[in-house]
């Protein structure tokens, strides 16, 4: 039996965040507390479908299976193929889509996912353009159902930033309820969570 610990996919997440610091955004994997936190969008009870972006090496991947229900599903896109190559390894039971976040809704229905219970986003929106936030935003509102959930994480020290500003407006336009966390403060670097419920129809793109 293996164990699973955040450092099997160290060398792999450092890899890749020094070669596409643009796309990775962190300096090393979220930890099991932020995990957690993230995690409270997914449905304990039923069959629900779990979609996660930018899983990275799995860190928030692994109290996201601890959490599903035996009859959930879970999909993972990951843009970096390495990465998403390693999560096939280490999370069999998880479908891994190598590809966009912004093209979530074509991976979706390649997936035959047609109805999705939450999203966990790991994805650094504080580095995407106003254009990619709007756009990864409204598919992930075009995915979810009226009762969905969506959870999204910022590092404390970077919740002023111009991008991580626009991004929080972006969740108020884009979902009826939109809490943040206190700091997890056990967490490089410490960071908070937004959870969001109820997305508006017309969603970030309109
Ligand atoms: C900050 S890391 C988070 C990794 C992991 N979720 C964690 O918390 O430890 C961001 C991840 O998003 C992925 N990513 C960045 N842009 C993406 C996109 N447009 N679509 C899918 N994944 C993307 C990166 O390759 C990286 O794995």
């Amino acid at each position: 039996m293996t164990t699973r610990t955040p450092a099997r996919g160290l060398p792999v997440f450092l890899a890749a965040a020094l070669r596409q610091p643009h796309l990775v955004g962190a300096v090393a994997p979220s930890s099991r507390d932020l995990g957690r936190q993230l995690a409270t969008v997914v449905p304990r009870q039923g069959s629900p479908v779990v979609v996660e972006l930018g899983p990275g090496t799995g860190a928030v991947s692994e109290v996201i299976d601890r959490r599903l229900p035996p009859g959930g599903r879970h999909l993972a896109v990951e843009i970096n193929p390495r990465m998403a190559e390693h999560l096939r390894r280490r999370h069999p039971a998880m479908s891994v889509l190598c590809g966009d976040a912004a093209e979530l809704g074509t991976l979706l229905a390649g997936a035959d996912a047609a109805r999705v219970d939450a999203v966990v986003s790991g994805l650094p929106w504080s580095l995407f353009g106003e254009d990619l936030q709007r756009r990864v935003l409204a598919q992930v509102c075009a995915a979810l159902g009226p009762r969905g959930g969506f959870s999204t994480f910022a590092y404390r020290h970077a919740a002023r930033l111009a991008g991580a500003q626009r991004f929080r407006a972006l969740l108020d336009a884009c979902f009826d309820e939109v809490i943040v966390t206190r700091t997890v403060w056990r967490n490089l670097p410490p960071a908070l969570v937004y959870v969001c419920r109820r997305p508006i129809e017309r969603g970030a793109g309109a």
